[in-house]
């Protein structure tokens, strides 16, 4: 027999090596609150079913209390030797409160234990996320109504394609955001089970009362099949993936920062508190915080890869190789968390340069369409329209001059369904405003889309 907590089958101790490549408490002390709330709820059914005496679940209770305000206090110390967070937190106990601290395990096992941490862990921070995000989506607003006169190009394949509301590129960004903030919400459905008492995997024997432990936990539903609820890490896959996909978007949001940071776009400036300089060259200033988020996608897509890799050969029920789903996971939440707050700082602090934007917007051919649907509306078909304004743009860029610039008389020429009011359709101002489709840049619609945004982020 051997001093672990399950020596009576063994013979002689792990060396002290084999422990430590075996042990998860340096990463899973991170669930302590958890797992004492957890055993809270378990020894407090216990007790109610009459399954422990109560004079020692109420020393256990005691004993736990104990635990919590040492764990806050940063005042309990773990070894690698009793593994991880369950053993060392039911040594401590033991330590504290005497035999009957070995009580408290009746009808559990380590493997519901986990999962039921896991699941206690991931609800909290999911629901932490998704506040920050409203938050975020609320600088994005913010910004956004500041900006609705504001012209700027859009662009695709990076080419300057149509001009744009400023707003409407952000608020682009508010429903990407939006989308990722209702993945994380619907996927509190299926975090928020209770897979306790479900034991080793089979069950137990005592008469114990999952939903008593589950409405303690305040979860809303129990897992069905015991088997199922040791086993089934999909809650933490599909938050890795949400987290990938906010990631992504995040990353493209940054991307975007950081062109428009640089001289050669020149269409915001990013505030001090949220760049930093160079160490060898004076002039510099560096979206760096942006360009740490674009980072920082790889390595939470990582996480994602690793989870499905680690479970996609793995036999029901639980297996060792499900301890390797901690890491990735709580390095997902503290990456999710500081990205969401560090973008939000950003938007809200940058200065957008409508002079640059308006500039930009002024000398480019991105209102060549509305020459051509100017054509189209007189009843040429578009594909003439359209020839018809490549020539006439291919003339320009000949000569070093924009559509704007050309005579009536030339116009004309190109085509004699232009008359005097063309001038008006090329200005990029009405580009815009005439742009009224439903979901459009149109001023009226970025206006309609905002409010529709903050409903949204108000809950309605
Ligand atoms: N440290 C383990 C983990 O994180 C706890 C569950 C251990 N269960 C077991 N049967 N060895 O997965």
């Amino acid at each position: 027999m051997t001093d672990k907590l399950w020596g009576g089958r063994f013979q002689k101790p792990a060396e002290q090596w084999v422990d430590e490549f075996g042990a998860s408490i340096s990463f899973d002390k991170e669930l302590v609150q958890e797992d004492l709330q957890g055993s809270m709820a378990h020894v407090t059914m216990l007790k109610s079913q009459g399954i422990l005496p109560e004079q020692d679940a109420d020393s256990i209770l005691a004993g736990l209390e104990q635990l919590k305000e040492k764990a806050a206090a940063g005042q309990l110390d773990y070894s690698a030797e009793l593994e991880d967070i369950h053993l060392n937190l039911e040594k401590h106990l033991t330590d504290a409160i005497g035999p009957a601290g070995g009580k408290l395990h009746t009808g559990r096992s380590r493997n519901d234990q986990v999962a039921t941490d896991m699941h206690l862990y991931l609800k909290r921070n999911v629901q932490e996320i998704t506040g920050l995000l409203t938050l975020f989506q609320e600088a994005i607003i913010g910004k956004a109504e500041a900006h609705i006169d504001t012209l700027a190009p859009g662009y695709t394949h990076l080419q300057r394609a149509q001009p744009v509301s400023f707003a409407h590129h952000l608020m682009a960004y508010f429903w990407m955001l939006e989308r990722d903030r209702q993945r994380f919400e619907d996927s509190l459905k299926r975090i928020d089970i209770s897979p306790l008492g479900a034991g080793a995997m089979a069950g137990t024997t005592f008469p114990i009362d999952r939903r008593q432990t589950a409405e303690l936990l305040g979860f809303s539903a129990v897992y069905e099949n015991s088997i199922d609820a040791v086993s089934d890490r999909d809650f933490i896959a599909e938050f890795l993936s949400g987290a990938s996909i906010l990631m992504m978007h995040l990353s493209r949001f940054a991307e975007e920062i950081i062109l428009w940071s640089s001289e050669e776009f020149g269409f915001i400036e990013l505030d001090d508190a949220f760049s930093t300089g160079s160490s060898i060259m004076p002039q510099k200033k560096n979206p760096d915080m942006a360009e740490l988020i674009r980072g920082k996608t790889g390595r939470v897509y990582g996480h994602l890869v690793s989870l499905l890799t680690t479970l996609k050969g793995l036999p029901l029920a639980y297996n060792k190789d499900m301890q390797e789903d901690k890491e990735g996971m709580f390095d997902t939440v503290t990456t999710l968390k500081g990205s969401i707050r560090i973008f939000e700082g950003m938007i809200r602090t940058m200065t957008v340069k409508e002079n640059r934007l308006s500039q930009a917007v002024q000398s480019d051919y991105s209102n060549a369409t509305e020459l051509a649907d100017y054509l189209a509306a007189k009843g040429l078909p578009f594909r003439e329209a359209h020839d018809v304004t490549g020539r006439l743009v291919f003339a320009c860029i000949q000569r070093g001059i924009y559509l704007r610039d050309l005579p009536l008389s030339e116009l004309k020429e190109a085509s004699p369904l232009i008359e005097e009011d063309i001038y008006e359709a090329l200005d990029p101002y009405n580009a815009v405003a005439r742009r009224d489709s439903e979901g459009g840049t149109g001023f009226r619609q970025v206006k309609i889309q905002i409010e529709e945004a903050k409903k949204r982020t108000a809950g309605d």
